[in-house]
């Protein structure tokens, strides 16, 4: 079976075809991030022109990579929420053009849940798909979420962000630093430079529940930039306190809740899961195996979106509409 899956619901235009739900036939990505980079984030607005003038070669292209025509494709997924309305509305219209005017099914995707997908894809030959039940971490610009996931369709939310989500976090701690948009990389870069910091900012553990918290980080940040703390250390110093402080707390919430659960698996995703140490420390305290997408599958893609389709294939009518705040679970 082979899937074209659409991406629209940030600032990345892109567009798959996946088989089985594990074979990467294409992948194409359009992304804004230099357009956006201007204005130090992501514009909505902007957003939706970009991705209405990028869809259509977008797709083609995603075609033309796969060496596929119209009739060998079996349904077209599409990501219908949570992310920006117009920037949805963008991806779901051309979904149902499509599907209507081929008589090609569509089906709806969660975006959250796509993302736990980009672990099910075949990397190489001895990956096998994470086994149930496991803990799905997703850990992107707009959402920081624990989920348990008993099998296929079966998820429960346990924990989530109660302010900023983790990307959000790195994005506007880049920014008091002056580091630029998307932060996450900039301020991974930088931090790879510094030594050890000395610098130690304060963990919003939040007793024993799974849900996290990064206002006060970004805050305290804030105090050591205007040197309310004494002089400032350098850049990649705070950096790299800040990159500790968010990944100490995001591994140990992650551990925990995977112990105290008995899962089989921890799942990590989202942009912020291309994180190297995230993914260095997590693998190190996690107690059972950690499955983590390859950086270029955890950053918003077309091949999360076909792979999640294949294994929910909650099939969508022609009335499909976005939902913006679409919950995980
Ligand atoms: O999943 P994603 O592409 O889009 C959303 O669904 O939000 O995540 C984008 C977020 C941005 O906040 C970006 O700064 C962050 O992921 N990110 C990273 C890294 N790469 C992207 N954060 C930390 N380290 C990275 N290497
Ligand atoms: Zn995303």
């Amino acid at each position: 079976m082979q899937i074209l899956g659409i991406e629209t619901s940030c600032d990345e235009t892109a567009g798959a075809i996946v088989e089985d739900g594990r074979r990467v036939l294409s992948n194409v990505i359009a992304s804004q991030a230099e357009m956006h980079g201007r204005y130090g984030g992501v514009v909505p607005e902007v957003a939706s022109r970009q991705h209405l003038e990028a869809v259509l070669p977008v797709i083609d292209a995603t075609l033309a990579e796969a060496g596929c025509g119209w009739r060998d494709i079996d349904a077209i997924a599409v990501t219908a929420g949570p992310g920006l309305v117009g920037a949805l509305l963008v991806g779901v219209n051309v979904a149902k053009a499509i599907a209507y005017a081929k008589g090609i099914p569509l089906i709806s995707v969660n975006h959250l849940e796509a993302h736990l997908y980009a672990n099910w894809i075949d990397g190489q030959a001895t990956h096998e798909p994470p086994p149930f039940p496991l803990l799905g971490m997703i850990v992107s610009g707009g959402h920081t979420d624990m989920v348990l996931m008993k099998e296929h369709g079966s998820l429960r939310r346990i924990g989530r962000t109660r302010d900023d989500a983790a990307g959000e976090a790195f994005d506007k701690v880049a920014r008091l630093l002056g580091l630029g948009f998307p932060g996450g990389p900039a301020i991974e870069r930088i931090a790879a430079g510094a030594s050890v910091p000395n610098l130690r900012l304060p963990r919003a553990w939040l007793g024993d529940s799974d849900d996290v918290s990064f206002s006060g980080l970004k805050t305290a940040v804030l105090h050591v930039v205007r040197g309310e703390k004494g002089p400032p250390p350098p850049v990649a110093e705070t950096a790299a306190a800040f990159q500790e402080a968010v990944v100490d707390v995001l591994a140990t919430k992650a551990a925990k809740a995977a112990e105290r659960e008995g899962v089989q698996a921890v799942v990590l995703s989202g942009g912020v899961a291309a994180n190297g140490e995230l993914r260095r420390v997590l693998s190190e305290r996690s107690p059972v195996p950690l499955y983590v997408p390859p950086p270029a599958l955890c950053t918003d893609n077309g091949v999360m979106v076909a792979a999640c389709a294949y294994y929910r294939a909650s099939s969508a009518g022609l009335d499909l509409d976005v939902s913006p705040n679409l919950p995980i679970a």
